[in-house]
């Protein structure tokens, strides 16, 4: 076991992220997990702030230090919207999905953001709403968020579902470091579930529709109707959803 087996359990803290980050420069802390019921300035890509009541969610980094051909956000996001899917499967049996690039829906509602931040090593953010109740959403004008006690209707042993969430990833990443992607790869097409769907990719020379043809670590390819198939890689894909 490699995730998990050092684990830094802090009360509160401006953001796990920063904590992981500030401790890559020992390789020893190859693993490491912060994990801290409460961020007074948590973050979330592109400049957005996360929002988690104290004892609510769980709040979580993982810093591990991949070889080169891993040290891919793409690849990184996967893994851990991956072993998201898997946990709330696991832990509260409940479908979710996962939403280009770095969040987790339940019906809808996003459940859980992912922030992926590369320096020394890689630092994998994970938020997860669990307990969280609707009105704590809306306080924060979170009018599209959900945790997964809304849906299951009590709330989850969030001990348990930390543990289910490591198994995962540390499973998941010692096969990828092994050279065994394809598995990861199919679940994460899976879990997106817009293969085959008509979609709306948007990459920064503006916003391309069309059948999505392929979806893989390596390029997503639409085919449009004027210029029949297009590619690109996905490091080039802000925002892919079913239009
Ligand atoms: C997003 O939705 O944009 C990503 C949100 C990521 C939030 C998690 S909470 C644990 C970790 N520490 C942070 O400061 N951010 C990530």
């Amino acid at each position: 076991m490699l995730i998990g087996q050092h684990l830094l359990r802090l009360d509160r803290v401006e953001s796990t992220n920063t904590v992981a980050a500030d401790l890559a420069s020992d390789p020893a802390n190859d693993g490491l997990v912060v994990w801290a019921e409460e961020q007074t300035a948590g973050r979330g890509r592109m400049g957005r702030s996360w929002h988690s009541p104290p004892g609510c969610g769980v709040l979580l980094s993982v810093l591990v230090f991949p070889p080169e051909p891993l040290r891919r956000p793409v690849l990184m996001t996967a893994l851990a919207a991956v072993a998201v899917c898997d946990t709330i499967r696991d832990c509260a049996r409940l479908e979710s999905a996962i939403k280009w690039p770095n969040d987790v829906l339940v019906e809808g509602r996003k459940v859980c953001g992912i922030l992926v931040e590369q320096g020394r090593g890689t630092v994998i953010g994970i938020g997860l709403n669990v307990n969280t109740p609707a009105d704590g959403f809306a306080a924060a004008q979170l009018d599209f968020a959900g945790s997964l006690a809304m849906f299951t209707g009590t709330p989850l042993d969030r001990e348990n579902v930390v543990c289910r969430l490591l198994d995962h990833l540390d499973h998941d990443y010692s096969e990828i470091r092994a050279g065994r992607v394809a598995d990861l790869e199919s679940r994460w097409r899976a879990y997106s579930a817009l293969l085959g769907r008509h979609v709306a990719l948007l990459a920064n020379e503006g916003t391309f529709r069309g059948r999505l043809a392929e979806m893989s670590f390596e390029s997503i390819v639409l085919q449009e109707s004027e210029r029949g198939l297009c590619a690109w890689p996905p490091e080039a894909v802000v925002a892919l959803s079913a239009s």
